[in-house]
Parts: structure tokens; sequence; C-alpha cells
């Protein structure tokens, strides 16, 4: 039994490792990828996407292209740690399968309302502009949805691209407040765990032992994001932040949550794209506290094994 699922992205380097894991499962159904603008531009977000797809053999999956900019802030974008390409550590190229025509919300409109109760599990890495799009146009298509697995928000680690608050939210804050606001059951996946599983060098070498060819395009793009992050910090390895979404799904046993809601800062001001956790317990997301970080990069060399 393998469980539905669609991405919602903006690869980038963390994101194309994501989408690697994702694609290398025999336990997802990825039906489509959606993309949107955010570490990078909207056509590169795309290119890339189909670039992953193609150098994954899944040409069969479809990719949308979605919201070339967050509803209203002014768009901001993060070369910094994606390199311009926002794919660095592989060298770009166009991919054979051209984009799956039609907007990408509308296919996630068209797609979620016609699906079974709770059907589709959806996969978020990038700002939510497409999903609160999604929901701003026709709210009941909450009804296919049975989960979001969101890399978002920071709260006790503090933010990465301001002292408050994490890029994804940041890009579009007023998306995630609607995403959040729907009550649609997530888990999210916040700079709180993030940062606690880093592509150390000894897991970066264990997967060079992996002899297969994805496990080398892992490598290089581990490796790219380590230079990136180096350069913020001397010494300081990447953050698995969005393969944490799908390695959430496939081992849930690896994380500790606690149940919260959500909501995020959209006043201007220092703490504008800030995530706020409810003080009383329980509510509609499960913000992940803990990971066990040899556990996760087990599963990814297990992944990148396969032929
Ligand atoms: O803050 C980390 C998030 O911002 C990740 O999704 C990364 O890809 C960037 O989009
Ligand atoms: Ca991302």
């Amino acid at each position: 039994m393998t469980l539905p699922i669609i991405i919602d992205c903006d690869p980038g380097v963390d994101d194309a490792v994501m989408l690697m894991m994702a694609l290398a499962s025999d336990r997802l159904d990825v039906r489509a990828i959606t993309t949107v603008a955010g570490n990078v531009p909207l056509r590169l977000t795309s290119r890339n996407a189909r670039m992953m797809c193609q150098l994954m053999g899944r040409g069969d999956v479809p990719v949308y292209a979605g919201c070339p900019r967050p509803i209203l802030r002014t768009p901001v974008t993060a070369e910094d740690f994606h390199g311009k390409s926002g794919i660095a550590g592989l060298d770009p190229f166009e991919p054979d399968a051209p984009l799956a025509s039609g907007h990408a919300v509308t296919f996630l409109v068209d797609t979620l309302k016609a699906a079974s109760p709770g059907e589709c599990t959806l996969v978020v890495t990038g700002p939510m502009t497409n999903i609160a799009a999604a929901l701003v146009l026709d709210p009941s298509i909450a009804q296919g949805i049975s989960r979001l697995v969101l890399m978002a928000g920071a709260d006790s680690e503090g933010g990465n691209i301001t002292p408050f608050s994490e890029f994804n939210v940041y890009a579009d804050p007023h998306a995630a407040e609607i995403v959040f606001a729907s009550g649609i059951p997530a888990t999210v996946m916040s700079l709180d765990v993030t940062h606690t599983v880093r592509a150390e060098l000894p897991r970066i070498e264990r997967l060079k032992q992996v002899k297969t060819e994805k496990a080398a395009i892992m490598v290089r793009l581990l490796e790219a994001g380590n230079v990136m992050e180096g350069r913020w910090k001397e010494g300081r390895k990447s953050p698995m932040h969005d393969p944490s979404t799908v390695a959430f799904l496939l081992a849930p046993h690896l994380f500790e949550a606690k149940a919260t809601t959500v909501s995020v800062a959209t006043e201007d001001g220092e703490r504008f794209g800030q995530t706020r956790l409810a003080t009383a317990p329980g509510g509609p997301h499960d913000w992940v506290t803990s990971a066990d970080a040899d556990g996760f990069f087990d599963l990814i060399a297990d992944l990148m094994a396969r032929t």
C-alpha cells in the first residue's frame, strides 16, 4: 500500500535532496510536484524540480508551476544557500519532460476536490503561497487532504532569515497564516528540529560507500550545501530541512512531536514572519521537537542504495 502524496516545493538544494528521497521510495505514490517561487525564481524552481525527476528516472511525475510571487509582501530569495541556479552542486540542464500544462493552484484545487476524503498527504517545503491560494480559491479542498507535512517556522531555535523568522514563513507569512488557520492537521518540521539533523562529514562518507549514481548525486548536493552553510559559520554543516518531511513520512518513529496550534506574526516589525505556538496544549499542528539524526541518515543511505 503506497501513500499518495503531492509535493509543493522551491528547489533549492535541500528540496532536491527531499525529492530524491521521495522519488526513490516505493512506499510513496508521488502524484505530482508543484513548484513555487522561493529560494530562486519560479522559472528555476520549476526547472530544478523537473531536473530531479529526470535524474531519478521519474519523468512520469508531472511538475506544475505555481505562484511566481508571495501573496502580499515583496519577494525574497535565498541564492546564498542554494546558488544562482538554485541547484548548487549539479550542472543545470533543460529536462526532457516539459512542465505539465495548467497552473499548480488549479491542479491542486481540481485534484483535491475530486480526491476521496483524506486521500492525499501534502508535503510543503517552500513558501506556502500555492497551498494558501488553493485554500482561498476553494476551501472545500481540505476534504481531500489527510495531513500537511510542512518544513516551516521556528520557536526555541530562532529564525534563519531574521532573528525570529524562518525563510519559508518569512517569504510568505500571509500564506503561512492562511494555511495554519485552516485547521488542517499538520506535522511541522521547524528549525527547532532540522537544526539538529545536519550533513556531518561521517554521514556523507557513509553515503559515499553506497556505490550508486543516485548516492553520488546526493553527495554532490550535500557537499554543495555544506560549502554554502560554512560561509555563514565556519565548520557548520547544512541542516536537513526539507528532507525531514519525507523522512517523517517514511520513518515517523525517528521523530517526537507535541500538539499545538501555530499562528504567524504578519504585522510589520522585527517579528514579521515569526511562528507562534499556542500556550494551551493541543491543537491540529504536531510541532516536531526531536529527531534521531543517525537513523535519519540510515534511511537516506537505504533509499539511495536502490537502483
Ligand atoms: O528555512 C529553510 C527552508 O528555506 C528550506 O525549505 C529551504 O529550502 C528554504 O526554502
Ligand atoms: Ca525549500
